[in-house]
């Protein structure tokens, strides 16, 4: 099994399989956080996100989550030193960028610059949500007492612009991280004919803009002021 793992096509099932996950958590994501810009009076976002909080199954998900995004990354790792240590002699850039994107010759560079925008972005909500909560106001809602995760976003993208530029700048750094990672991960599980190949580099751009769109609208919204 370990070697199966360590081997080629064990690392990219392993990176396939993570990322489809990683995926399914992003759209997933997403979804909750548009909640933000639908409705102006929170409501719908601090339930949505109380949800998420308290829901049974999603707590056994979270760290299984986790850990996608620990194997995701150790692969990457393991797989770029590999690919490295194979290929002393470096390729013509010419003959390398006639045949591939310039996504897919950066992934490792983009998921790097992603992983450093998903720290940032641990440690502004969901560790003063989790473990900071003191710091929280609450609200309550249906005569439930909840967290006001509503105000905390809201409140740090209108506050400092700097801040909801890094968003953006996430956002866009994750939309082309996917524009390669989504098709190859179906690639790598068997979907390679040529047909389904075209087809699903069709879906992952267009996948990738809707996502990248989705989550830098969040921060402009409000940097706009478009809550008022
Ligand atoms: C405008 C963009 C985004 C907003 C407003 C946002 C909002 C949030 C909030 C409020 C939490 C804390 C939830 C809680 O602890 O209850 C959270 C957690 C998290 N976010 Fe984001 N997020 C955004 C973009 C992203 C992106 C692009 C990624 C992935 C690359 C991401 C990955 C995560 C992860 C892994 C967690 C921790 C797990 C969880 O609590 O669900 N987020 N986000």
């Amino acid at each position: 099994m370990s070697n199966f793992l360590l081997a080629s096509i064990g690392r990219k099932f392993m990176m396939s399989i993570t990322g489809l996950f990683l995926l399914m958590f992003i759209t997933v994501h997403l979804a909750l956080n548009l909640l933000l810009v639908f409705d102006d009076s929170g409501e719908l976002f601090n339930i949505g996100a109380h949800f998420m909080a308290t829901n049974p199954l999603i707590k056994i998900m979270e760290p299984v989550l986790g850990l996608g995004f620990v194997i995701h990354i150790i692969w990457s790792l393991i797989i770029t030193y590999q690919n490295w240590r194979a290929r002393p002699v470096k390729y013509n850039k010419q003959s390398l960028s006639e045949s591939s994107t310039w996504a897919s010759r950066n992934m490792f560079i983009l998921g790097g610059l992603v992983f450093v925008f998903l720290v940032m972005h641990i440690i502004d909500f969901f560790y003063v949500m989790k473990f900071d909560t003191h710091s929280m106001s609450t609200v309550i809602i249906n005569g439930a007492e909840m967290e006001d995760g509503y105000k905390l976003v809201s409140e740090l993208f209108i506050g400092c612009k700097l801040f909801g530029v890094l968003y953006i700048l996430g956002a866009i750094l994750l939309a082309l991280h996917l524009t390669h990672g989504f098709w190859s991960a179906f690639q790598t599980l068997g979907l390679n004919n040529k047909n389904w190949i075209n087809r699903l580099k069709w879906i992952a751009r267009v996948f990738a803009i809707l996502i990248g769109l989705g989550f830098a609208i969040i921060p402009l919204y409000f940097m706009l002021g478009l809550n008022n």
